[in-house]
């Protein structure tokens, strides 16, 4: 579970809010999908919630962890995969995973057999022994991926975690998302293709200048006869008629 109350961020002297008084509550066994235009403040949400940005007010919780209380054990609990993946490129891809997994306390068993599954899963065993600075784009995105999930987090946030896979992983990763959730954990990923959030999400907001400008359920959106996400994401950015 993720809950956010009345957060704010301001980057430096800048006159706008990146984030502004973002009130969100996503539960377990949930996806998530958060939309946005370019710069409305998607990124900065997704860095408080993992904890690599603090707000300047409001307050965060992780599974019930107040992410200010105690980082340590909100952030144990919370598995990122950034919009960019800038690894430890003189690592080889096994020696990176078992450093996170290290990190994260995973005992070895453990260990093995996660990165074991998720490496075959996105095909990546056989690159696991080269170092990562010879991996193409995809490929660092799916070891950021594995990595992500290596202590099995609660939580898995996830970065506009779709672009730049080829179709195969894409589905791979919407499939792993929905077993994620189903098996009781909570996905939140950010997005501006509105397809790929219509097809995975139970439930999206949408953010626009640092403000939540709706959050609603798939459901409730597809019963609707006149609002489809598209235009429902034109209206209240701005753009719609
Ligand atoms: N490190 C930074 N320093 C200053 N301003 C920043 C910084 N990072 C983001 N911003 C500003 O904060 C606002 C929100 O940015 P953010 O990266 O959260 O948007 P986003 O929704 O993730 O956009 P995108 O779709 O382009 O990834 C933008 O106005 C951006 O210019
Ligand atoms: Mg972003």
């Amino acid at each position: 579970m993720i809950k956010l109350y009345d957060v704010s961020k301001t980057y430096g002297k800048a006159k706008e809010k990146a984030v502004d008084s973002l009130t969100l509550e996503i539960g377990s066994g949930e996806i998530f999908g958060f939309l946005g235009p370019n710069g409305a403040g998607k990124s900065t949400t997704i860095k408080m919630i993992t904890g690599i940005l603090i707000p300047d007010s409001g307050s965060i919780e992780i599974d019930g962890v107040n992410i200010a209380d105690d980082p340590i054990a909100a952030k144990s609990r919370v598995g990122f995969v950034p919009d960019t993946h800038d690894i430890y490129e003189t690592l080889k891809g096994i020696e990176y995973l078992r450093f996170i997994g290290t990190m994260y306390g995973v005992p070895e068993a453990v260990l093995r057999e996660n990165i074991d599954k998720y490496a075959d899963l996105f095909e990546m065993k056989g690159a696991l022994g080269d170092m990562v600075g010879s991996y193409s784009h995809g490929m660092k995105q799916k070891l950021s991926i594995i990595a992500a999930l290596i202590h099995d987090p609660q939580v898995w946030v996830l970065d506009e975690p779709l672009t730049g896979l080829d179709p195969q992983s894409a589905y791979r990763l919407k499939k792993l998302m929905r077993e994620r959730a189903d098996s009781g954990n909570t996905v939140f990923f950010s997005s501006h293709v509105i397809d790929v959030v219509e097809k995975v999400c139970d439930r999206i907001g949408i953010i626009n200048h640092g403000k939540l400008v709706a959050v609603d359920t798939l459901d409730n959106i597809r019963q609707s006869d006149k609002v489809s996400l598209e235009s429902l994401f034109l209206t209240v950015t701005g753009e719609g008629e």
